[in-house]
């Protein structure tokens, strides 16, 4: 029933051997001072390979990019180091591997921000609720809104990270533009309320996103570049008051860069979603469809057998099952995450889930 993900299908520039892709996960385990993946972070994704792909943790792309303690970055040459031997490690065993490139806009602090700075997005508008910073939780901050000028380096700083992470040995990189992070605060209009070419009409709050994804192909080719989007998404305050008129544009102005997937957060956390939408959005894209969000082995199948999607992406599952591909194809049982090691800590609930059978 479920050998459906295990046919093999072309990803962009590479042809995957099976369907179960790795979504990205914040684990909040870097090297300190300095952001830095190191070797438990090497073991962490050595043993979850044999996934078609692995998309990283969402990695900071600066220092003004970051907003949660403890999770990497991608530009200083240390980290750009610490990542080498992750995407070794994976190539290793044959897999591949796509850098998520994170800018969180508001969603941080200014106890996070060089220099103790407010933090950047499209309007001075507060997030509801709390930041997870070096001295605990905190309630968000009104950030400072861009100023037109600044739009250049934004883009520079993601054109930065993916000649970094080409540097580090990656095989493509995944632009984060969904759960409430910076683009996706362009996107939408409840976080967007600019006057000027970057706010306002769909085209206009489309910019920025679609400037980071020229600036973004141009270093790696097209073919190695998905986006990730979450158009039902609420996560971090979100909202749009037209989410169909949003994304259907938004995925239209994609097509010409003929990306190698669009990654879809149909839901998160148990959030609803419009699974009329999602399918809209599937036929429009051009390029492959990765589904994303409270799917198992037979939900994922049947969302590919019906057409709904090419590959679907596990979180969750992989955070207790090193090896979910094989124990799916073996109708094993899967073993539960322990939701208080998902963030921060050390090897315990990261490195020490146990494998199917004692081959490793
Ligand atoms: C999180 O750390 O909670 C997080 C990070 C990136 C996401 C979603 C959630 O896209």
């Amino acid at each position: 029933m479920e050998d459906i993900l295990f046919s093999p299908q072309q990803l962009g520039a590479y042809r995957l051997p099976h369907r179960i892709i790795m979504a990205p996960l914040t684990r909040s385990r870097s090297k300190q001072p300095g952001n830095i993946p190191w070797e438990m972070n090497v073991e962490y994704y050595r043993q979850r390979s044999s996934a078609a792909l692995i998309i990283t943790e969402a990695t900071n792309i600066s220092p003004q990019g970051m907003g949660y303690a403890l999770t990497p970055g991608i530009y200083s040459p240390d980290q750009i180091n610490g990542w080498k031997g992750i995407t070794r490690g994976i190539h290793k065993k044959g897999s591949k591997v796509f850098m998520q490139l994170w800018h969180v806009g508001r969603i941080s602090h200014s106890s996070l921000q060089p220099n103790g700075v407010l933090p950047v997005a499209p309007s001075a508008i507060r997030a509801e609720g709390k930041v997870f910073t070096n001295e605990g939780l905190q309630l968000f901050e009104t950030p400072r809104a861009l100023e037109i000028e600044e739009m250049t380096d934004i883009v520079d700083q993601y054109r930065q990270a993916a000649v970094n992470a080409k540097e580090a040995g990656f095989d493509g990189v995944e632009i984060h533009a969904a759960n409430g992070y910076l683009l996706e605060q362009f996107l939408k209009d409840g976080t967007n309320k600019r006057t000027d070419n970057y706010g306002g009409s769909v085209e206009n709050r489309c910019r920025l996103p679609l400037e980071v994804v020229a600036a973004v192909t141009e270093v790696w080719g097209s073919d190695k570049v998905g986006t990730r989007i979450s158009p039902s998404g609420t996560f971090n305050s979100m909202s749009d008051s037209n989410i169909e008129e949003t994304f259907t544009f938004f995925v239209e102005q994609l097509n010409p860069f003929n990306l190698a997937y669009l990654h879809v957060v149909e839901s998160f956390r148990g959030s609803h979603t419009n699974v009329a939408l999602n399918l809209k959005l599937r036929k429009i894209f051009n390029g492959a469809y990765m589904a994303n969000g409270g799917y198992n082995a037979q939900t994922a199948a049947k969302s590919i057998t019906n057409g709904y999607s090419d590959f679907v992406s596990f979180g969750i599952p992989f955070i207790a099952n090193p090896d979910l591909p094989e124990r799916i194809k073996a109708g094993a049982p899967l073993s539960e995450a322990d939701p208080s090691t998902y963030y921060g800590g050390n090897e315990k609930g990261y490195i020490d889930y146990p494998f199917m059978s004692t081959k490793e």
